[in-house]
């Protein structure tokens, strides 16, 4: 297996020294690297042509997650996230993951579906079979309104209609779905059902009203599965304690949205370090956690294998793209994807969901032996020392200090750090 990822003593130096050792490492100019840099990343001017009344840009920082092999090719995961604890619990978990091979990832075409709505519809089963008749048209209608993406090999693949009961009556809504390619799919999607909407129309013998995209994405599916060695992640307890507390998630609804945040930790992260859109991933992946018997529960699942692993599996909608949005215009989400190195928005959805794997099982095992506080504690400590005025020089002695004492608080850091001044430790 290669040792791509694994990084030696990256945590030990600061992270300008970081960003050259990543460079080397993964054979890039220094400069394809260098929009991770605040002060060259994204700048005011460049804001102003993503977004409205732009005064200023938002700085989160952004972390690499070291040890991923994923189908046997090692990965550098750019995370950017503001929560302590996310990288280093991905990184742990990878870690233990490649003790058996790392994680193996698959996924659907990269399907996304728009619903066109129509009301008033006097014949709604009659309207149906109408739609599904005029298929070829329709198609032909949505490829016509892009070209490009037919040109890429993508393009309007397939319809169906559905006849919904709501409260004023029943509406008619048709499907239409795209493969769209390296896009997240949006922009394209929308334009298509704008472009056949008025046809529909005709033929449902109705009036048309919502023209949108679904991000209940169930036509663009990722998995990542991965075996999880016992002896490294603890022994025989910490697997079944491991399964139980998937268990819970799967039976509990009120367990499920924790975990399923765990799992977002790690997803979010990457789609935000490449420019994507977090909302619409988030979005698809409680839809998709709600299952045919209408109830919210884990996105993964946990079992023991028969040699007494743990095996961890996960599988949701991820609407990600690598071209248009901010993807291509934020210089450090382009830098985040040169160093993924991922070709295609497949890819790119596999690795994604590989890390809310590891997040997920990072999370299951700190709870299922010492909790979560421990390891958060030293983290969050830093942040409070930081808060309370300690300087690089200062910070290791007053976090050593407040995690001592147990009391990682505001007003300890300020006393430590006082006391320390003075002389007094
Ligand atoms: C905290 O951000 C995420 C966890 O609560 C996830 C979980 O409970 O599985 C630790």
């Amino acid at each position: 297996m290669s040792v791509y990822s694994r990084l030696s003593g990256f945590r030990d130096v600061p992270p300008a020294a970081r960003r050259a050792q990543l460079a080397e490492h993964t054979g890039r100019a220094p400069d394809e690297l260098s929009a991770l840099d605040p002060s060259e990343g994204l700048t005011v001017e460049q804001a102003d042509h993503m977004i409205e009344n732009v005064v200023g840009v938002l700085g989160v920082p952004l972390g690499v997650a070291t040890n991923f092999t994923i189908n046997g090719d090692d990965v550098l995961v750019p995370m950017a996230t503001e929560e302590p604890s996310v990288v280093a619990a991905a990184s742990n978990a990878a870690r233990i993951a490649r003790v058996a091979g790392g994680f193996h990832t698959s996924s659907s075409r990269p399907v996304m579906q728009a619903q066109i709505q129509v009301v008033d519809v006097e014949d709604p089963e009659g309207a149906r079979l109408r739609l599904l008749d005029a298929r070829a048209e329709l198609l032909r209608m949505a490829d016509e309104q892009d070209p490009q993406l037919v040109e890429l090999g993508g393009g309007a693949r397939e319809l169906s209609v559905r006849v919904v009961e709501a409260r004023p009556g029943r509406y008619v809504v048709l499907h239409l779905m795209v493969d769209v390619r390296d896009a997240m799919g949006a922009n394209a999607v929308n334009s298509m059902a704008e472009a056949v909407a008025t046809r529909v129309g005709e033929i449902a013998r109705g009036r048309v009203l919502l023209r949108i995209l679904t991000n209940k994405a169930d036509t663009r599916l990722a998995r990542a599965n991965a075996v999880f060695d016992a002896a490294t992640l603890g022994g025989a307890d910490v697997v079944r304690d491991i399964v139980h507390a998937g268990a819970l998630a799967e039976a509990d609804p009120y367990r499920a949205a924790t975990h399923n945040k765990g799992i977002l930790n790690g997803i979010t992260a990457v789609v935000l370090a490449t420019g994507n859109d977090t909302r619409a991933v988030e979005s698809g992946a409680h839809s998709h956690a709600v299952g045919a018997d209408g109830r919210y529960t884990a996105l993964s699942r946990f079992e023991t294998d028969a040699d007494g692993n743990l095996t961890g599996t996960l599988e949701l909608p991820m609407p990600v793209g690598l071209v248009g949005g901010a993807t291509k215009v934020h210089p450090a989400a382009q830098s985040a994807v040169r160093l993924l190195g991922v070709a295609t928005a497949q890819q790119l959805a596999e690795v994604i969901t590989a890390v809310g794997l590891a997040q997920n099982l990072a999370a299951l095992r700190a709870l299922a032996t010492e909790g979560i506080q421990r390891g958060h504690m030293s983290l969050h400590a830093r942040n409070v020392a930081v808060s309370a005025g300690a300087t690089a020089t200062e910070l290791p002695q007053v976090v050593s200090r407040l995690v001592a004492d147990r009391a990682v608080r505001a007003d300890h850091a300020e006393r430590v750090l006082a006391e320390l001044r003075a002389g007094r430790p």
